[in-house]
């Protein structure tokens, strides 16, 4: 069935305390978005692309994704406040044909072929599927004053990354149960998981690193210079 992918580029990217934001910082010649999308050229079954970027990239992101996808039917859409809106505004520009849907970090760019194809065939059985790493450390809730409350086991604790992948319909109602309740969750999956949909997470291959903070970007330039992709 016909995949498509959405990649929310339209973070500020205050985090990382830098000038442009994150996707559009070069490495090497070339931005981490095309870094990023370079990863799904391969992937079978990809009909379109829809990112969703803020106003001052529109244009030159639509080059990009047009010269990394020739041929493929390619879409750049506003962002929005929150990641959840900028998602929202390119679900809206995807078309009927479509049967699962896959939505991707533009600051994901380590991110393996393999890894992708996993979680395409884990959402094509199951309605929606999750790359997802084991919790390295033992994760400790806190309170505002940052005493530890609790210490959950860390047997059943994961972290939750992209691509997370779903059927089509699936998506479109989570996200549209989301606005008529003003639920804003921290990734797609919470959204599929409010309404009861089944997702299930595939153990990644652990270089899929979000590009967040400073030293992330460090690390990034390290891999690519060292020609880890
Ligand atoms: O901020 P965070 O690291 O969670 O962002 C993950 C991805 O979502 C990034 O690629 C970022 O550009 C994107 N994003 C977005 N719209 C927002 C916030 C984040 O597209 N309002």
């Amino acid at each position: 069935q016909q995949l498509a992918l959405i990649i929310p580029a339209a973070g500020k990217g205050e985090r990382l305390g830098a000038e442009i934001p994150k996707p559009y910082i070069k490495i090497a010649g070339k931005s981490i978005l095309e870094y990023t999308l370079l990863k799904f050229k391969e992937v079978s079954g990809l009909g379109e692309v829809i990112v969703s970027t803020s106003d001052q990239y529109i244009d030159e992101t639509r080059e990009l994704i047009s010269r990394v996808f020739p041929g493929l039917n390619c879409t750049v859409v506003e962002g929005g406040q929150e990641r959840q809106d900028s998602i929202r505004n390119a679900l809206e520009q995807i078309s009927d044909k479509t049967g699962l849907i896959a939505v991707h970090d533009a600051v994901r760019p380590f991110v393996s072929k393999e890894d992708i194809e996993n979680c395409i065939e884990e959402a094509s059985r199951s309605g929606g599927a999750v790359l997802a790493i084991p919790a390295r450390d033992t994760i400790k809730i806190a309170r505002p004053n940052l005493e530890i409350e609790s210490t959950p086991n860390r047997q059943k604790l994961w972290q939750a990354q992209t691509p997370q992948i779903f059927w089509a319909a699936l998506l479109r109602e989570a996200y549209q149960y989301a606005a008529e309740h003003d639920f804003l969750g921290s990734d797609d999956s919470s959204l599929v998981e409010k309404i009861g949909g089944k997702v299930v997470l595939v153990e990644g291959s652990g270089k899929n690193f979000k590009i967040t903070h400073p030293n992330d970007l460090d690390m990034a330039r390290y891999f690519i210079g060292e020609g880890v992709q």
